[in-house]
């Protein structure tokens, strides 16, 4: 049986408000409300050796606002309560964050953070409880999409542990291509795989619930296969920067997962690769990504060959041999990206794979689609990405 699953019924509602192309910072003011105790967030300074920074003060000269600085690329949540803190202490009613999906995701985490007496930590493992304060953002690293979803992934460095916790979304975000020109290559390489990634998180599941959302989802596809080696080539073109960035929104703010089936798994092992080793995060979904496609290439059988042939081309040979193909192909591309692809690659062995099999048997979770990457399962998938 070819198609055994239907839409899922669904509720859909993006209220963030996106402001595109160049020199739209200077909105900030009209933007962001007149009346707020306002706090800018910012990581570790890249934003002022490219101009970002001059350019975001610039626009709000003469608006009273206090800054934070150093939240840190997979932001730590103890580095943000010093900025919930601060937020309290100083009556902090509106956050904008100025940054990659770092800065954003801490951000989210200080809006609920502000709004509750809940320790930050508890936030992220059960959930907010308060309204969080409203937040925005000028984005200036296309990946994750956190510029218009409500997500936000954490780490506690204490315990070695990185989890996602779900909200409101930003209220605006910014996105001018040119911010990204100053990007260096791995940032731009995992970006790029990120945003890949995170269609394939909602597309590579079953075929036959939505002709729609498969087309969506394989017009980013074919976008970011099209535009990827040309930025890989040449990092300030305004025409790639622009469809890069807007990929990267579209690939992860609602739109593509629509009444379909998700998967998230190589999400999951991905987050714990990054929480043990720091492994930055679009590069382990470059390592972890082949791996859930082999040992899962029964389940995702039929989405293997319609991807294949639509985005690859890959119409010769029999079923389970363009299965492979497929595959291959995706390696192919994120090793295109200056990537590496396995484990062993970066120095991570067998003790790694133990320590997340059993952080997964602990927690007592299963991801994908079918609920069925648990434990042992993702020891299978890490074993694959040796
Ligand atoms: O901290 P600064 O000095 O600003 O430097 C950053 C950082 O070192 C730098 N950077 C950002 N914009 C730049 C720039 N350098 C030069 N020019 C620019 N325009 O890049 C470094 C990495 O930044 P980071 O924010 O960590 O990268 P990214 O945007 O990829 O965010 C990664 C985090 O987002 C989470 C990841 O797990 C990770 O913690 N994710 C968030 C998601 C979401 N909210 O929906 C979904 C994703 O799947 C992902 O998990
Ligand atoms: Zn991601």
């Amino acid at each position: 049986m070819k198609h055994t699953t239907i839409m899922n019924n669904f509720t859909f509602q993006n209220p963030t408000k996106l402001v595109f192309g160049k020199g739209q910072i200077e909105l900030l003011p009209e933007l962001i409300p007149e009346d707020v105790n306002l706090m800018i967030t910012y990581g570790g300074g890249s934003v002022k050796k490219n101009g970002i920074y001059d350019q975001v003060t610039n626009a709000l000269k003469g608006r009273e606002h206090i800054e934070f600085w150093g939240i840190e690329p997979n932001p730590h949540v103890e580095t943000l309560r010093k900025a919930i803190k601060q937020g309290k202490e100083n009556n902090i009613n509106f956050l904008l964050a100025v940054g990659g999906g770092s800065v954003l995701d801490g951000t989210k985490l200080i809006a609920a953070g502000i709004a509750a007496d809940t320790d930050a930590w508890e936030i992220v493992l059960n959930g907010v409880t308060e309204k969080q304060i409203p937040y925005a953002s000028v984005m200036t690293l296309p990946a994750t999409g956190s510029e218009m979803n409500n997500g936000a992934v954490i780490t506690r460095v204490e315990t070695q542990e990185k989890y996602s916790f779900g909200g409101d979304y930003p209220q605006f975000s910014i996105l001018d291509p040119e911010v990204t020109y100053s990007l260096p290559e791995h940032q731009i390489a995992c970006g790029l795989a990120d945003a890949f990634t995170h269609v394939l998180e909602q597309y590579m599941t079953t075929t036959g619930q939505s002709r729609i959302m498969d087309r969506w989802a394989e017009g980013l596809l074919l976008t970011i296969i099209d535009i990827a080696p040309k930025i890989m080539a040449n990092r300030k073109d305004y025409d790639l920067m622009a469809d890069f960035m807007l990929s990267a929104t579209l690939a992860l703010n609602d739109f593509i997962r629509m009444g379909v089936s998700q998967d998230w798994a190589t999400h999951m092992i991905g987050h714990e690769l990054t929480a043990i080793h720091g492994t930055t995060h679009g590069h382990t979904l470059a390592i972890v990504m082949p791996g859930t496609l082999r040992v899962l290439k029964k389940q995702k059988h039929y989405k293997l060959l319609q991807y294949g042939e639509r985005i690859f081309n890959i119409t010769e040979g029999s079923e389970n041999e363009r299965v492979e193909r497929a595959i291959e192909k995706t390696e192919e591309f994120y090793r295109s990206l200056g990537l590496t692809t396995s484990l062993s690659e970066e120095g991570i062995g067998k003790d790694t794979i133990d320590l997340i099999v059993k952080r997964f048997n602990n927690r007592n979770v299963a991801y994908g689609e079918k609920r069925n990457v648990n434990g042992k399962v993702a020891g299978e998938i890490l074993v694959s990405s040796m």
